[in-house]
């Protein structure tokens, strides 16, 4: 933190989407460091896989695989590489990256802006410690969507430990569509017949705009379909009230403002599948406190992304430290104990 207190107001100073250059220029020149160890208590098992930490860093930040190592080094207890598509594409026109300064939060537009998955998947072929997750989706003039994502399942699989169905980004026209019921059977059918034999779990990635009676929807699809966890939530639509001047900016809002509406989605979705589906909760997490409500609240994983910009890349370890003790006060030996414990 003492040391991101200096580099954040350069940071700060650039352009959002320089300044997210900039971050992973310094990383890829950074030497990859051992994970640290954490404490036993934190170590938990989700879709058949062991987590050294419950705490991740979502997808968005390295979308092409290009840190992940890096970012383990740091303290993550997993990192979520992606989104990645098929084919190359170049995402929005810019600027398409805002920061809230005074809502610690970020809007974006990026639009799936990546350099393919054949590009990443040979640096995801030399990473072999750690947890990396690959979050999958769909090119923007694809004719077949659901094709994307089946070819998506079929080419990762391999260089990935989990894999993330992607379907709740707000800017890629039309992708949220197939959260619809119908479409979400018949994607969910789909990427489950591509999956190799003994090939990774898959997640499912869902959005926080929830109507009524989607959350039961979403979880009966998942568990007809086998899917191994909920990732709850990506960005919002919404605009609850913001401060800052790029509040009425085009895209995904991130951060502080969108903590309640992922929290209070989370609750649903645990209402929803009383226990018998796996989440992940994300959105607006800063501190061990809101991981705890989260996994309180019935997450068994969390994860991150806005607050790293605000706090530092030291937030991960820092919010598993933070996890750490409250599980002892609380008196549980556990993640896992004390997952919907609230
Ligand atoms: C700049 C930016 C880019 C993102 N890109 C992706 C993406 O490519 N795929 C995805 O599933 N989520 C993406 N997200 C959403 C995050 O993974 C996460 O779900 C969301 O930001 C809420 O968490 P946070 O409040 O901790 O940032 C992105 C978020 C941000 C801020």
């Amino acid at each position: 933190m003492a040391l991101y207190s200096l580099v954040r107001p350069l940071a700060f100073m650039l352009d959002a989407e320089r300044a997210h250059r900039a971050a992973i220029a310094a990383l890829r020149l950074a030497p990859a460091r051992k994970p640290p160890r954490f404490p036993k208590s934190l170590e938990t098992t989700v879709a058949g896989l062991t987590f050294p930490s419950p705490v991740g860093l979502a997808a968005g930040f390295d979308k092409d695989a290009e840190v992940a190592g890096q970012m383990l080094g740091l303290g993550f207890g997993f990192v979520e590489v992606g989104t990645l598509t098929p084919r190359a594409q170049s995402g929005n026109p810019k600027p398409r990256l805002f920061r809230l300064k005074k809502d610690r939060a970020i809007i974006n537009r990026l639009g799936f802006n990546n350099r393919g998955q054949i590009d990443a998947f040979e640096r995801l072929q030399r990473c072999s410690h750690g947890i990396i997750g690959v979050n999958i989706g769909a090119n923007k003039d694809s004719a077949d969507r659901v094709a994307d994502y089946v070819s998506g399942v079929a080419s990762m699989a391999q260089v990935a430990r989990y894999l993330t169905i992607n379907i709740s980004s707000p800017n890629t026209p039309g992708l949220r569509g197939l959260q619809v019921e119908g479409a979400l059977d018949d994607l969910l059918a789909a990427v489950r017949d591509a999956r190799p034999v003994g090939g990774p779990p898959l997640f499912l990635k869902v959005a926080p705009d929830l109507g009524d009676g989607d959350a039961k929807r979403i979880v009966r699809a998942a568990l007809d379909h086998g899917i191994d966890a909920l990732v709850v939530a990506n960005t919002t639509v919404s605009r609850p009230a913001l401060q800052s001047r790029h509040a009425d900016e085009t895209g995904g809002l991130s951060g502080e403002p969108l903590k309640t509406l992922a929290l209070d989605a989370l609750r649903q979705f645990r209402a929803a599948s009383d226990g018998e589906l796996p989440l992940i909760g994300v959105g607006g997490i800063a501190d061990a406190d809101d991981a705890w409500r989260r996994i309180r609240a019935g997450a068994s994983l969390v994860q991150l992304y806005t607050a790293m910009v605000y706090e530092g890349p030291g937030i991960g370890r820092r919010i598993a430290a933070g996890l750490a003790e409250r599980l002892r006060r609380a008196g549980f030996a556990s993640i896992a104990e004390a997952v919907g414990s609230e």
